[in-house]
């Protein structure tokens, strides 16, 4: 029996993924197995090279029964973009969104019911399985869909947290891969989560790597800020284009308030009322407090950014959160069209 109140975010085991094969010029007919192991050639090029990208959306089981994905025709657009920088085989949209059905339809019995604040996590992953060794794109790929049953990211809904700046680390090259969802961009945040995570911290921020001028976003969030009525998130070729940050962006517009999508200058940190972090995972994680360290490992601290008393979670934030969850299961109206109806 699940524990439907105390889900995390964690790879839970389910029954069944949706799996098709691009091999001489066409993908396989998609098939769901409850085989959950892949057999790869030790030369495998995803092993040795990280070819491979990967999505992540919720679907929802709604206040009136209903089953919605939300945006996924979103997360194809972005998973043909990072698997055309990659050079793979990739599904339509049509084909990336029926597999996705495929995967909620075979694993019914991991869909949270509504009234939790938990839902099914999706996860679309493309990789290359071709034995080679050079570094040249071959044309074969394994396109597969799984899920997961979750509850909130970081232990707890809407609850503030603390982020640092790691002054010894970047997140994405400039004009390299940081605004593709690729696998690769996620290997080498690991060993600094882990140590912002022994200090207490819960997210990093990266800012712009070419200058260190401008604030790009966190290790698995885009960041926005708050001050006078207005939501102010970071333009950056570096940094993912986050489907919540657009969904975000037209209920702040919605609410009445003013949106800019713009280079954020790191200044600009001590002028915000709220700070957040928003991504499908996380949905809206308000920042207490933003360290600034120039070794991440080192106990200096050159600056502290700090939004509202600590542990407090901004008026704005809430407001958003309540209206995205809201649209998400099905108690707000979907005036745009968000939520993608699945028979089940
Ligand atoms: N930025 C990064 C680095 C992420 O990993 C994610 C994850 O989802 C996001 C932003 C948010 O994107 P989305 O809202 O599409 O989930
Ligand atoms: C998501 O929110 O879908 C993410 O990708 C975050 C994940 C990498 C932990």
């Amino acid at each position: 029996m699940i524990d439907w109140k105390t889900l995390g975010f964690d790879a839970y085991r389910t029954r069944t993924l949706a799996v098709s094969h691009f091999k001489d010029g066409a993908w396989s007919p998609a098939v769901t197995t409850e085989n959950f192991s892949f057999t790869l050639d030790p030369f495998a090029q995803t092993l040795h090279y990280a070819i491979s990208c990967f999505e992540g959306f919720k679907t929802f089981r709604q206040k009136d029964g209903r089953v919605a994905m939300f945006r996924p025709d979103q997360n194809a657009a972005r998973m043909i973009r990072s698997a055309k920088y990659l050079g793979m085989p990739y599904p339509s949209e049509e084909q990336f969104i029926e597999m996705c059905e495929m995967c909620v339809r075979g694993n019914m019995e991991f869909l949270p019911p509504y009234g939790y604040g938990a839902s099914m996590y999706i996860r679309p992953l493309l990789f290359t399985v071709h034995p080679q060794m050079q570094l040249v794109p071959y044309p074969e790929a394994i396109f597969t869909v799984m899920c997961a049953p979750v509850g909130s990211y970081y232990g707890a809904y809407l609850k503030s947290c603390a982020a640092v700046i790691p002054g010894n680390y970047d997140r994405a090259a400039p004009k390299g891969s940081g605004s593709y969802k690729l696998s690769s961009n996620y290997a080498t945040t690991f060993v600094p989560y882990q140590r912002a995570h022994d200090q207490g911290y819960t997210e990093l921020l990266y800012l712009n790597s070419a200058t260190r001028e401008y604030v790009d976003e966190f290790g698995s969030s885009n960041f926005y800020g708050i001050r006078d009525n207005t939501y102010i998130t970071p333009l950056s070729d570096s940094v993912l284009p986050s489907v919540t940050n657009k969904t975000l962006r037209t209920v702040a517009a919605d609410m009445g308030m003013k949106v800019e999508q713009r280079p954020v200058p790191f200044e600009e940190l001590s002028s915000f009322e709220e700070a957040a972090g928003c991504g499908t995972a996380v949905v809206i994680t308000p920042i207490s407090h933003i360290d600034v360290k120039p070794v991440l490992e080192e106990p200096d601290i050159a600056r502290t950014f700090r939004y509202g008393p600590d542990g407090s979670v901004g008026e704005v934030s809430t407001k958003l959160y309540r209206q995205i969850t809201g649209i998400q299961f099905g108690e707000i109206e979907d005036a745009h069209g968000w939520c993608h109806y699945i028979d089940v």
